[in-house]
């Protein structure tokens, strides 16, 4: 067998943390770490900084090139790169013949804000007055480069240590396959990398892309066999309303891949989310000898996909399990990372597992035929999405809400809203598979939320309409603590009203709400913890909000 590769290449942005834990990892490994922007320095008496004002860029990049080619023949080695040396083909062609590439990936927003608190960023080129926005612009141009990586290292989590073992252990088992691939090197080395998936999870154990695009099931066949699920047999997992107005196309697409699958359909509703369905379908499989290999399929909403879930994670101990989200809200929440459970009489999402999807699959052409109210209400996650941690998706989910929200919306703003918030999520969970913290972000507006769907008996208010109603007391509480100013809020509150989702729950009990907000999950040694904003695209969570003050809150959402 092949040994892993001897040199570690390290790429992304400004403030990803590359030397930090490049430093740390060749301590680890004792290799010698090289900084290419170092290299640079010492060669040309003069930083990054200083000569690209006084070279211009393009005469930068080509004494930078020579760097790189230079570094990536140096083995045992952690090499950093810049920011940029990644973008040219001959660069990357050069890093990869020897090297095991890996991509450290977090949000302009926080890579922003550790540059603010990095003593050494003026030292940083390119970097100009709005960092966020220069980050986020970088990004969208470098991001399809430095997906070609061999390993994604998600970094949202500011926590060298974690990606520095994450990285060791992916070079360990999938080092040694690297090199020698030529396909591999001539991903690397092409002129425009292909684009990829919409987004990734990474969360040490599993990876699995998601594709959010129109026309995605009509390749369904091409994309099992991308996440080298070919040649098993599809269980497939529906409800009635989605079996009939997408079911064909699913059917058509296996055929044409030639993979044999059996379809068990379920009545819509939350209703199905019992032990009584999942007992049907567990029976059902085990008619049709399905085996561990095979691969249960989820074409649904949220309630197919936690029922398809919860049974994929038990049935013969575990099989390999897919998500074709067909709502918003499963797109953009509910299909990515891998909670599913099942409701008991006693509460919803009582019992279940944590099992990642090989693969998510959203074909946004789906979304077509589902109901309005459906529609619009998976947008009060996406807006969220935005809120806690993407101001760039916030901004065009503002400048389009009216193209987004209308009868006719406009597809392409949809699927481009989808990948971004999909990736949002995908990002946290991955940055935090064990629930340390960051998590938590993505219960912005959730406590409240959660509560007032209880207090109505899950009748009145669809998840979303209820969290963007929580999304409005997380935010009044965030000003009364502070943290953000009224503007912020009222814009919070102009979003989500241009979506027609609502602001207030008038009628509604507050004492109930309260009480269920008391006995939720969340209550950790009788403190209420709470996701506030601290600006937007920035969430934090808090204990110490006063009780009074929770009250008020609650008491004037119902008010109306
Ligand atoms: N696992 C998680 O992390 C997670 C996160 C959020 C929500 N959830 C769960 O998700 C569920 C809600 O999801 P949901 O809102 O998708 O509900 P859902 O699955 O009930 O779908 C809503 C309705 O739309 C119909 N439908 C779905 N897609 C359609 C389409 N393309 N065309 C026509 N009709 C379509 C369904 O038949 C159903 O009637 C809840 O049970 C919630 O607990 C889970
Ligand atoms: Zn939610």
């Amino acid at each position: 067998m092949a040994a892993a590769p001897r040199q570690i290449v390290l790429v992304g942005l400004s403030g990803a943390g590359k030397s930090r834990v490049g430093r740390m990892l060749a301590e680890r490994l004792g290799w010698p770490f090289v900084d290419t922007d170092d290299l640079i320095t010492e060669r040309e008496g003069r930083s990054p900084a200083e000569l690209i004002p006084e070279q211009g860029e393009a005469a930068f990049r080509a004494v930078e090139a020579k760097v790189v080619a230079e570094a990536s023949q140096r083995e045992p080695a952690v090499i950093a790169t810049g920011g940029g040396a990644f973008q040219r083909a001959d660069n990357r062609r050069a890093l990869a013949a020897r090297g095991y590439v890996c991509f450290l990936d977090a949000t302009p927003g926080e890579l922003a804000r550790r540059l603010r608190e990095d003593p050494e960023a003026e030292a940083r080129p390119l970097l100009g007055e709005d960092l966020e926005g220069r980050l986020e612009e970088l990004g969208a141009e470098r991001r399809a480069a430095y997906l070609l990586a061999d390993q994604w290292v998600p970094v949202q989590l500011p926590d060298p240590e974690a990606a520095v073992s994450r990285i060791l252990r992916g070079w360990a088992s999938d080092g040694a396959g690297v090199l020698g691939n030529e396909r591999r090197l001539e991903r690397f080395a092409a002129e425009t990398p292909p684009r990829g998936p919409a987004a990734l999870v990474d969360t040490g154990d599993s990876k699995y892309p998601i594709w959010a695009a129109p026309g995605e099931l009509a390749r369904l066949g091409e994309r099992l066999r991308q996440v080298g699920l070919e040649g098993r047999r599809v269980f497939l997992i529906s409800d009635e309303n989605v079996i009939q107005a997408h079911g064909q196309v699913v059917a058509r697409a296996l055929d044409a891949a030639g993979i044999p699958g059996a379809s068990y359909v379920i009545p819509p509703g939350e209703a199905s989310k019992s032990l009584r369905l999942a007992n049907e379908i567990y029976a059902w499989l085990a008619a049709e000898k399905a085996e561990r290999r095979d691969v249960v399929v989820a074409l649904g909403g949220g309630v197919v996909g936690d029922l398809a879930g919860h049974v994929a994670a038990t049935y013969l101990r575990g099989m390999p399990f897919v998500q074709l989200p067909t709502s918003t809200l499963a797109m953009n929440d509910a299909a990515i990372g891998g909670k599913v459970a099942l409701d008991l009489p006693a509460g919803k999402n009582l019992v279940g597992a944590f099992h990642q999807p090989t693969a998510v699959i959203a074909d946004i052409d789906t979304l077509r035929t589902l109901p309005k109210r459906s529609f619009i209400e998976g947008f009060a996650e996406i807006i969220k999405h935005g809120l806690i941690l993407d101001r760039t998706l916030l901004r065009i989910l503002e400048e389009h809400a009216a193209a987004l929200s209308s009868g006719a919306p406009d597809w392409d703003l949809v699927a481009q809203v989808t990948t971004r918030s999909a990736r949002v999520k995908a990002l946290v969970v991955s940055s935090d598979p064990e629930e340390r913290g960051l998590r938590a972000i993505l219960n912005y507006g959730h406590t409240i939320g959660h509560a007032i769907e209880q207090a109505t008996g899950y009748r009145e208010y669809l998840h979303g309409e209820a969290v963007a109603v929580g999304m409005m007391g997380a935010a009044r509480l965030s000003v009364e603590l502070g943290l953000i100013d009224q503007e912020t809020a009222d814009r919070q509150g102009d979003l989500i009203r241009a979506f027609g989702l609502p602001l207030v729950a008038p009628g509604v009990n507050g004492t109930v709400v309260l009480d269920a907000m008391q006995r939720d999950k969340k209550v950790e040694q009788g403190r209420q913890r709470y996701v506030l904003l601290e600006s937007v695209g920035r969430a934090t969570v808090r204990n110490d909000v006063p009780a009074d003050l929770v009250q008020r809150t609650v008491a004037a959402l119902v008010r109306g």
